[in-house]
């Protein structure tokens, strides 16, 4: 099949690598010149874990190409996936201009028939919206799909060829046999395409991100009450995991969700929700939970250091809002470094992928190492942020040989508690006490 992929950030990056890669021509455009100039020499313009492999293979197949220019990449292609950014606007609702702008570009270049897919996290709506918009500009026949993607960063590429499910939401005979032709290749194992009404696709993808959201908040929570009453974390989730109702995976309790998707998207819901009428009384609680979260460690270091950091130097190790990727949009690091740096305290921070974005945005309120060795000369004391698996299992030896005193402050409960006992270590995580 022949598919035209606008945008090409993450979501729409890796949907159109993918889709090559199961042997359809795609075309992916971008506004960007210097980005699809670079992409046309090869180079990938973002880290994701075997992206880059799948990338190179299908342009040097022919089968993925890059453009600027809207009117030739959507002349032959049957489907045209909208890939575009949503950020949050001043009150928290999803900005739909670019979806929106690219609708009426489209209305007045379709010539035949086409599938237009929204790809992005858009509000229940926004089908429509984009529908009216396109009739308001021609009367060449087409259909409007939401089909939310569910990939998370670092698996993105698996969670695409390997997918739980599929959400199609879409009201027409016709564009339901096109995706599903598109999909087969990607559910032979038996994982369903579910077709659905548009507006419900859309509501899905905001109930699941926020219903993850609310899970790790609950799990946090229970985090901190254990060490109010001196329970163990640990096994209170693997207690509560294995009950096939709540199940093992994201139980995880840290320093809060971070990323590009469930801060937005819980608080667009919950705006969503407001504009109908209906008060999201759990989602509010889940941000204002997670927003305290994100300094939970901060408050332990000031609890260790009776409130007074000045002139203290932290290393800390990962900056991005989760291993496996460069990306630190909404990081607990950042909000982190800005509660020490407004402190008085100093920070030596290594990330193996994110120090330049944060280079970009911090610059030198901080300082960077080259390893994660290094980040520890001459500190006070460690703070993890991320759990890359580098950090897991390091020489603690070369780690005191370096701190000042033996003390590590762990968002990700990356150690045991009786290692960390028995090398002596100062050792505070979250939801369990030494
Ligand atoms: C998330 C969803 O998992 C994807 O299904 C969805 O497609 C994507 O958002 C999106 O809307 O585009 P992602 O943001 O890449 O994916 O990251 P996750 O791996 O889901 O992690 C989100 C946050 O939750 C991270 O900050 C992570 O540290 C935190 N987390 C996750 C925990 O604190 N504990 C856990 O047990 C799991």
């Amino acid at each position: 099949m022949k598919i035209a992929v606008v945008g090409t950030g993450y979501v729409g990056l890796v949907t159109g690598t993918c889709f090559a890669e199961t042997g359809n021509e795609v075309i992916c455009v971008d506004i960007n010149e210097e980005k699809v100039a670079a992409m046309q020499r090869g180079e990938i313009p973002i880290y994701e874990p075997h992206l880059d492999v799948l990338f190179e293979r299908n342009i040097k197949q022919g089968r993925l190409h890059f453009t600027t220019d809207l009117a030739s990449a959507v002349k032959d292609a049957k489907i045209i996936f909208l890939a575009l950014p949503t950020p949050p606007g001043e009150d928290g609702s999803a900005d739909l201009s670019y979806i929106l702008k690219v609708a009426e570009d489209l209305g007045g270049i379709i010539q035949d028939y086409k599938v237009i897919v929204d790809k992005s996290t858009v509000p229940v709506g926004t089908a429509e919206k984009v529908t009216n918009v396109l009739k308001d500009k021609t009367s060449v026949q087409f259909d409007v799909v939401s089909n939310p993607e569910f990939l998370r960063e670092g698996f993105a590429v698996d969670d695409f060829l390997k997918p739980d499910r599929v959400v199609v939401g879409t009201s027409s005979e016709k564009a339901r046999k096109v995706m599903e032709e598109l999909y087969k290749p990607f559910v032979r194992q038996g994982n369903p395409i579910i077709f659905m009404d548009e507006k419900s696709a859309e509501l899905t993808k905001y109930a699941a991100n926020s219903f993850l959201a609310t899970k790790i908040t609950f799990m946090n929570e229970i985090a901190n009450f254990c060490e109010k009453v001196g329970a163990d974390v640990d096994m209170v989730r693997r207690g509560v995991g294995t009950d096939t109702r709540i199940g093992p995976r994201f139980l995880f309790p840290g320093i809060g969700y971070g990323g590009s998707c469930f801060p937005k998207d819980v608080q667009a819901l919950a705006k969503s929700g407001k504009e109908s009428g209906y008060e999201f009384k759990i989602l509010e609680s889940v941000m204002e939970t997670n927003e305290k979260q994100k300094l939970r460690l901060i408050e332990k270091v000031d609890a260790h250091y009776g409130g007074d950091i000045a002139g203290k130097t932290f290393a800390m190790w990962g900056l991005a809002f989760k291993p496996d990727t460069d990306d630190i949009r909404e990081a607990p690091a950042l909000y982190m470094i800005d509660a020490l740096v407004e402190r008085g305290a100093k920070v030596q921070a290594y990330d193996p992928e994110a120090m330049d974005n944060v280079k970009r945005l911090v610059g030198d309120k901080i300082s960077y190492a080259e390893s994660m060795y290094e980040a520890l000369d001459g500190a006070d004391a460690l703070l993890i942020a991320t759990e890359w698996s580098a950090f897991r299992n390091p020489d603690f030896e070369k780690i005191s040989g370096k701190l000042k005193e033996k003390v590590i402050f762990d968002g990700r409960n990356l150690y045991e508690l009786d290692r960390m006992r028995d090398l002596g270590y100062s050792y505070e995580s979250i939801g369990r006490s030494m």
